[in-house]
């Protein structure tokens, strides 16, 4: 049965976490096709509900809160607020925006832990974890810092290195840190409750496995096997924190829920309460039903770091749990990219959704057009303001736009914007025709296939079918000797106008209400799509209305120059020094012998990126140095050079190689390497103090 054949629908798009303002990679991942499915089924006369809230637990609100020198409170409800906003802008039509923090939610969240818990589907282990002791509190992943085993990156996260990629538990750092107080934590026991998601990996197979090939996107489905082949674990859904649903029992007292056990469940908690707003039963939309007919369909529209989240983690619970409907389809986007670099929100590299409206406002139909075109479904994209610029200039004003208003002025001009039919179709008249009821067919297609890229180049084209004709028919040569023709070919040229009225509602919703107000026409339902009398002779067309404009190359170069100051404020952070370490004595400092050597040798040590094996003449003696500077310079380069090395470094095996010293190196904020050394030769050997 096709996606699109279903009587109900409970669709989600991601919980945002409320930490930070929305950017145009959020429309693109999760909300811009949700938004547009949605419409489409809404335009069917289906049985829908859209639901979406803020994410408002977990480390991603505390860190924020730290950094702002603000209460966790205070972050979730300036963001929640902001979010909110932009989403409304961007028309973005959730039936309700609810919050993880609401009451309902945390009761919902721990009934669903008591029903796991009651029914003994937890595994309660004892395991070590970092603990602060001057804060008195357990450190989550993300407050631990240290440097990472692989890359030697020294501000790598208990849960990943930022620099190589690499995902990290805290145990593997070296020399970790509380981001709290500075402090080495210590490792303290600690009591968690884990879902034994290995106990569930064979009934997961079945389900996803065998029961989704094909019906998945490849990049959901990849995913997912990837994730079961290496074998699921046990994964712990309570954690030591002070922010969040609490642990409902009573030996758990300061523990809470694990957030990606909390944050799925509000899809449903939002549900609850538009059900209580809106005189509905929430169990019809994610309760399973006598007669599976009867149920609703479910569908998660997310980004592609979510996908084991909604494919297996909350599905697994959902199992457990008994009685739920299932996911019919979790159709994630990849990421989209801005300018040829990744969107960061740290380095502000993004297009903030608040910025653009003021920039553009009334522009919101065209950053939906433009993110449309290019949302990442099948692998990354990429956003360039020189490619917005063009596609609003050559296909919304120079396609759309410009048929339209054709169409409008001339109705205006010639008729006083009446319709009148004049002389019979002609064979091009109806060509016309049924070329233009073959595209809501090929859009529902896309979108049931959630194709959304396809489905607006199929829009596009019903509109360039429209100029074509006009450019064919020329009414404005034909008006000097054939009044009765114009009459027609504006009368089917204004049926071309209602249709794409009709099926511009699911991408661009302003427009469609601009359309149909210009053609004095209620808004129309899908299966009006195709129809070419949705308007009547003796029609009274309303006023012309704008529908786009040009973008300047002025507005591209702002939005460059902007992106290109946000990197120069950037570098200009970064390069503000590291503030200084505590006095030591001088006692403590004449400890340290440093010497000027001599580099005789320097080969790379096989099967490292960063490993050089140096052979350095000290002056007392000559000896091997292993050093991490292979990716700054090449062995041959550097034969030769003068050095400063610490003699008296206590040896340390290194890949095998017993490395005597340690070269001192200059290290700039972005972890570029230099050498200091004397500027003019000095006799290995000369003492550094
Ligand atoms: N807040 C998460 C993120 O931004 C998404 C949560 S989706 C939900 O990655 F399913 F948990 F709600
Ligand atoms: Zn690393």
């Amino acid at each position: 049965m096709s996606t699109l054949s279903k009587k109900r629908y409970t669709i989600t798009s991601a919980l945002p976490y409320a930490n930070g303002p929305l950017h145009i990679g959020h429309l693109a991942g999760a909300y811009i096709p949700g938004d547009i499915f949605v419409r489409f089924l809404r335009l069917n006369h289906k049985d829908v509900v859209y639901v979406c809230g803020s994410d408002e637990h977990g480390a991603a609100i505390t860190i924020k809160a730290k950094k702002e020198g603000v209460t966790p409170k205070e972050i979730i409800d300036k963001y929640n607020k902001q979010i909110k906003d932009s989403f409304e802008d961007f028309g973005i039509s959730f039936d309700i925006y609810h919050r993880t923090s609401e009451p309902m939610h945390h009761q919902l969240s721990q009934g669903f832990f008591l029903n796991l818990y009651e029914k003994g589907e937890f595994i309660e282990k004892f395991s070590e974890q970092y603990y602060d002791e001057e804060f008195n509190q357990f450190l989550a992943d993300r407050y631990i810092v240290g440097t990472c085993p692989h890359c030697q990156n020294e501000g790598a996260y208990g849960d990943q290195c930022e620099k190589c990629g690499t995902s990290l538990s805290p145990t593997d750092l070296i020399n970790p840190k509380s981001t709290l107080s500075g402090n080495t934590p210590i490792l303290k026991e600690t009591k968690h409750w884990y879902l034994p998601l290995d106990k569930y990996q064979p009934w997961l197979e079945e389900w996803l496995i065998e029961g989704k090939k094909g019906e998945l996107k490849s990049n959901v489905f990849g995913q997912c096997q990837s994730w079961l082949k290496s074998g699921l674990q046990p994964r712990s859904m309570t954690r030591d924190l002070d922010w969040g649903v609490d642990v409902p029992l009573s030996e758990a007292e300061g523990k809470k829920l694990y957030v990606w056990l909390d944050a799925p469940i509000g899809y449903i908690s939002a549900t609850k309460q538009w059900a209580i707003d809106h005189g509905k039963n929430w169990e019809d939309y994610w309760k399973k039903a006598a007669n599976p007919e009867d149920e609703s369909t479910l569908i998660h529209f997310i980004g592609k770091d979510n996908i084991v989240f909604h494919c297996i983690i909350f599905p697994a619970i959902l199992h457990a749990h008994g009685g739920y409907i299932l996911p019919d389809n979790v159709p994630a986007n990849e990421f989209l990219n801005l300018e040829g670099d990744k969107l960061s929100t740290s380095r502000n590299h993004a297009v903030w959704l608040h910025e653009y409206l003021e920039e553009f406002p009334d522009k919101q139909d065209e950053l939906r057009y433009v993110l449309t075109s290019i949302l990442p479904e099948t692998s990354d994209s990429e956003f360039t303001w020189k490619d917005f610029q063009a596609r609003i200039n050559n296909e919304l004003v120079a396609i759309l736009g410009n048929f339209v208003n054709r169409v409008m002025v001339l109705s205006h001009k010639y008729f006083d914007g009446k319709l009148l039919r004049g002389s019979m179709f002609t064979a091009a008249d109806q060509n016309v025709f049924e070329e233009l009821a073959k595209y809501p067919g090929l859009i529902e297609q896309s979108i049931g296939s959630y194709r959304f890229r396809e489905a607006l180049s199929h829009f596009i084209n019903a509109a360039r079918l429209g100029n074509k004709y006009l450019a064919e028919e020329e009414p404005w040569k034909v008006i000097k000797n054939d009044e009765e023709r114009v009459k027609t070919v504006l009368f089917v040229a204004s049926q071309i106008v209602a249709n794409l009225a009709v099926l511009a509602q699911p991408f661009l919703p302003k427009t469609a209400i601009k359309l149909f107000e210009m053609l004095n026409l209620p808004q129309q339902g899908w299966d009006k799509a195709g129809q070419v009398d949705l308007l009547s002779e003796g029609q009274q067309l309303g006023e012309v209305q704008l529908l786009f404009e040009k973008i300047t190359d002025e507005q591209v170069e702002f939005q460059l120059n902007k992106l290109a100051q946000a990197k120069i404020d950037n570098a200009k952070a970064a390069s503000v020094a590291a503030p200084a370490k505590t006095n030591v004595t001088f006692d403590d400092f004449m400890k340290l012998d440093i010497r000027v050597g001599t580099i005789l040798e320097a080969e790379k040590v096989a099967k490292t990126k960063k490993l050089l094996k140096l052979k350095i003449d000290t002056g007392i003696d000559q000896r091997t140095v292993v050093s991490g500077i292979a990716e700054f310079f090449a062995p041959a380069d550097i034969v030769g050079k003068q050095v400063s090395i610490l003699v008296n470094l206590e040896p340390r095996e290194i890949k095998g190689i017993m490395s005597q010293g340690m070269i001192l190196m200059a290290e700039d904020a972005d972890g570029r390497l230099d050498f200091v050394n004397p500027t003019s030769a000095i006799k290995s050997g000369s003492t550094v103090r």
